[in-house]
């Protein structure tokens, strides 16, 4: 793929002063400085490279390069790698770091790296002299279509997972799909499960978008012909644009939206995904193998409830298993999931609202105390042993 087949998404949040961007494409790092320059203005001079060993010692060396030839001086700071990095520990880190190299309010942080990275940066930048700009460049799947669009950010604490946080919008995020080629195999997956979460929900255009990505995918397991970096780069444009479109009509997750609109339908697939990622320590499941099982089991619940037509929930059951690798959950206590689901419940006042579907593309909120006594507990007996078939 050629740099001519860039594209470019802006997104506009009602109350933000200005549009910000999203670039899609491959071989776009050697001009991260450029596209600093141009989307930050001539007012930048420094900028604050927040990456992991991992990543910058893959791709921090062509970041900070083009920076340094677009007159912007670098400077790098690492956290840890994982999820239990995400941490207030590590957002005061940042801010140490963002005080010593002179982070001043006109410069910028740059978040190279996964949704952990972009969380934990972006919350840094929030909060350092009351916010300074935020550039992210996800490298994983997952970061390109889900945690660097939509302003959220934050950490993990013994409260919760993602509780404290802020909402703080990126002013560009460069998404380079050439960096996929060296992400480990089980992170493309989980990717590609959230991507069928959003299809789901979006309806079959997106959804049909993300099966190409999932059949290019197993053709070439790396991303590297340039025609499966093109139909990845389409694909994730797509799936920016719907995120997108979600984030501007409800940009801070009003309490009381529940339309088929709101930032909440997001949810779909979560609500048995974080269960299984509690009732295994965070230690068995990625995140997106866990929202995997939580598709299969939204959809599932749809049927169950004569919600959603049996063809269509066929359909995105065929899409989720092309993804292929999802760990089979039968071992998984089936006590610990309900008691997961059940404080989840206490937490929110005694119901859950669990994100359903209607059909693909038609997402709804029920409560499940309108369902028929047992439901859940049913179909979740029966869902985790019939992973193991
Ligand atoms: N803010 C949001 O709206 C939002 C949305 C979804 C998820 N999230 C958050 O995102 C996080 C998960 O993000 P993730 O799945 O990107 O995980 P991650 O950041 O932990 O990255 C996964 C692994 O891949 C490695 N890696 C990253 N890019 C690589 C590359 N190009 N090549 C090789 N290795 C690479 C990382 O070092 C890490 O080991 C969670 O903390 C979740 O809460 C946030
Ligand atoms: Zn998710």
């Amino acid at each position: 793929m050629t740099r001519s087949e860039t594209i470019k998404v802006g997104v506009r949040i009602p109350g933000e002063a200005a549009e910000y961007q999203i670039i899609c494409g491959s071989g776009l790092l050697e001009s991260t400085g450029d596209v600093v320059r141009t989307s930050l203005g001539e007012d930048v001079r420094r900028a604050a490279v927040i990456s992991n060993r991992k990543v910058f010692g893959l791709y921090g060396e062509a970041v900070e390069l083009s920076l340094k030839r677009a007159g912007i001086s670098a400077a790098s700071f690492m956290i840890g790698d994982g999820e239990r990095f995400k941490t207030l520990r590590t957002a005061e880190k940042i801010i140490g770091f963002l005080n010593t190299a002179g982070i001043k309010r006109g410069d910028a942080v740059i978040a190279l790296g996964g949704g952990v990275v972009g969380d934990a940066a972006g919350f840094a930048a929030s909060l350092h002299l009351r916010g300074v700009r935020l550039v992210q460049i996800p490298t994983t799947l997952l970061a390109m279509i889900d945690s660097s669009v939509g302003g959220k950010t934050g950490v993990n604490s013994s409260f919760g997972k993602n509780l404290i946080g802020t909402f703080h919008q990126p002013a560009v995020v460069i998404a380079d799909v050439s960096v996929l080629a060296t992400l480990d195999p089980r992170e493309m997956s989980s990717g590609l499960f959230e991507a069928v979460k959003h299809g789901a929900i979006s309806g079959e255009r997106l959804l049909r978008t993300t099966e190409k990505m999932i059949d290019v995918r197993s053709r070439d397991p790396k991303v590297e012909a340039a025609e499966t970096r093109a139909v990845f780069a389409k694909g994730i444009t797509e799936h920016v644009k719907f995120k997108a479109l979600i984030v501007r009509d409800d940009a801070r997750e009003a309490i009381g939206a529940t339309g088929s609109r709101s930032r909440k339908i997001l949810n779909f697939g979560h609500t048995l995904a974080h269960a299984l990622e509690l009732a295994t320590n965070y230690r068995y499941l990625k995140h997106g193998e866990a929202v995997g099982h939580g598709v299969l089991f939204a959809a599932e619940l749809s049927k169950r409830l004569e919600l959603s037509p049996a063809d269509s929930i066929k359909f995105l059951n065929g899409v989720v298993h092309r993804v292929g690798g999802l760990p089979t959950v039968d071992k998984v206590g089936f006590e610990a999931v309900l008691a997961a689901l059940s404080n989840d419940k206490k937490s929110r006042g005694g119901s859950i609202d669990w994100v359903l579907l209607e059909g693909i593309g038609r997402p709804v909120i029920v409560s499940d105390s309108s369902f028929p006594g047992g439901t859940v507990r049913k179909a979740l007996r029966d869902y985790l042993r019939s992973t193991n078939r």
